[in-house]
């Protein structure tokens, strides 16, 4: 590859925001048909060194050449006028507006409604010739997660993007969809496209990239070819240290049963049935995992053993509780605590400090409460004590969240809701979007609340932790248990089954 031009070449890139130095004078070069990921730790820089390449933020020190011409973004105008274009951590698309409709929105010039069918066959064409399947007249609001990722690729790709920066794509993939995608990246460099891709998670890195540059402290500290590495050599770059996942070992002694749920049905948010005469147990001290492709069902049943969303049929316990009306507050107060997978509109308020959000859903408690009032100097330890603890990388507990790194944002949410004292915990992709160090901290965390006897709900699409952390693990499609099996006895084959519609007895047998 030494023959190959350099699409991009960042030199001594320098961005600081308050209080951090999130590039610290980094030199980065992106051939031409290259994949090239960026790999660090939540915090390291990588979201704000492609922000500075797509014009968002404007570097304090550095230069950019794209084709081996010095350039100067002003605003991602600039840069996609130069080819180059990302895909963002949060997807900004308009909910209402069809496929089409978000692809040529903001495009100079603006479309004219009856160009919108000349359009319409450009994205089809697109879609094809890329592989990228989506529908170009369905609406935002009808697609899936990895669908609206299309419709984000292909809106950089209609505007002639050559150099695709993809920020975390896989975070929100399920394994087939995050397949899908490495297809059509394949099929992108075949063209000749240079892409720069993000992600913690080593296998696949390991399996797309062609060439891997890791920050650290905002520092590049080694760009490497993909052949000559090791996922073992990468976190020893990235973090200092080795990180081995251990396996947890399961503790004999289940307490009482926690959590019952029988023959519960709930509809979702399209008033369909979302949940099927579901029906399960968790106890004091056990992890129940639920497995399934994104969509079967996790959320809601999420939102039902939280309050957040009411049943139509069946009927939920908490410690011999019956919670039938409860209220999501009702939850709280029986000692229900949830950790959402959609951190960023649910979970947290984006301008209010840390310290605010610490104690988001904990007002009410006296430790922190003065009637209507909050207790600062409470709440300021108390996230101190969180920052500590989680290892959240901020400039202190006064900076507003929305300025938090993705993996950080996630950090507070889970060190806000697993430090709170919980009869069952209800958590929702715990480790996405998390480092290795990280990842490896709330494994440990969530065996912790399980020695200390709380249950837990753990639903990811991630077998691999659902196998290393759970008790037992029930796999849900379509909104129906297809069985519960044993985790120390359960086989990846006989859980893709069941994931893909197959019973229990039918995939065993
Ligand atoms: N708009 C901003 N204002 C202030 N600080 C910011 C802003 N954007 C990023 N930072 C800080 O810059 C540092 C680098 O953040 P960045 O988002 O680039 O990390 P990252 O490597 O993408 O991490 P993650 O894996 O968690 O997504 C962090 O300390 C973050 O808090
Ligand atoms: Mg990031």
């Amino acid at each position: 590859m030494s023959d190959s031009r350099a699409a991009v070449s960042m030199r001594g890139v320098t961005k600081r925001f308050p209080g951090v130095i999130a590039n610290d004078r980094v030199d980065l070069e992106l051939l031409e048909g290259e994949i090239h990921t960026l790999l660090g730790e939540n915090g390291a820089g990588k979201s704000t060194l492609m922000n500075v390449l797509t014009g968002i933020y404007l570097p304090d020190e550095g230069s950019i050449s794209v084709a081996g011409k010095p350039v100067r973004f002003n605003s991602p105008k600039d840069a996609i006028a130069l080819g180059i274009g990302m895909v963002h951590q949060h997807f900004k698309l308009v909910q209402s507006h069809t496929v089409t409709e978000n692809i040529v929105l903001g495009l100079a010039g603006g479309f004219q409604p009856v160009r919108l069918s000349e359009a319409e066959g450009r994205v089809a064409e697109l879609s094809e010739r890329y592989g990228v399947k989506v529908d170009p007249g369905a609406h935002v609001w009808e697609l899936s997660i990895g669908e609206q990722q299309r419709v984000e690729i292909l809106k950089i790709l209609f505007r002639g993007a050559k150099i695709l920066l993809l920020d975390e794509p896989t975070a929100v993939l399920t394994p087939q969809e995050a397949d899908e995608l490495f297809v059509t990246l394949r099929s992108m460099r075949e063209k000749g496209h240079s892409i720069v891709f993000i992600s913690h998670k080593l296998d696949e890195v390991m399996a797309i990239s062609d060439r891997i540059t890791v920050l650290r402290g905002g520092k590049n500290v080694g760009t490497v070819q993909t052949s000559a590495t090791s996922p073992r050599a990468l976190s020893n770059l990235m973090v200092g240290r080795e990180i081995q996942f251990q396996t947890y070992p399961r503790p004999e002694m289940k307490g009482e049963s926690i959590l019952e749920v029988k023959g519960v049905s709930a509809e979702g948010d399209r008033g369909l049935p979302a949940l099927k005469d579901v029906s399960f147990e968790v106890a004091s001290g056990e992890i129940l995992g639920f497995a399934g492709v994104a969509g079967n069902g996790q959320e809601e049943l999420a939102q039902v053993v939280t309050g957040l969303k009411a049943i139509s049929s069946g009927s939920i316990t908490v410690d011999g509780r019956p919670m039938a009306g409860a209220s999501a507050k009702d939850f709280i107060d029986a000692g229900v605590s949830y950790v959402p997978a959609d951190r960023h509109g649910v979970a947290t308020v984006g301008d209010m400090s840390l310290t605010h959000n610490s104690v988001l859903r904990r007002y009410r408690e006296e430790k922190f409460g003065q009637g209507p009032l909050l207790n600062l100097v409470a709440a300021s330890k108390y996230a101190d004590r969180l920052i500590e603890e989680f290892d959240i990388k901020t400039p202190g507990r006064e900076t507003a969240v929305r300025t938090l790194s993705g993996g950080n944002l996630q950090k507070v949410i889970l060190a806000r809701e697993m430090t709170t004292r919980h009869r069952l915990l209800v958590v929702m992709s715990a480790t996405h979007g998390l480092d290795v160090g990280a990842t490896e901290f709330v494994r440990e965390t969530l065996n912790h609340h399980r020695e200390e006897g709380a249950a837990i709900v753990l639903i990811s699409e991630d077998l691999e932790e659902l196998l290393s952390l759970s008790d037992r693990i029930a796999v849900l499609f379509h909104g129906e248990i297809m069985g519960i099996v044993d985790a120390a006895q359960a086989e990846i084959e006989t859980l893709g089954l069941m994931m893909a519609g197959e019973r229990q007895s039918e995939a065993v047998a």
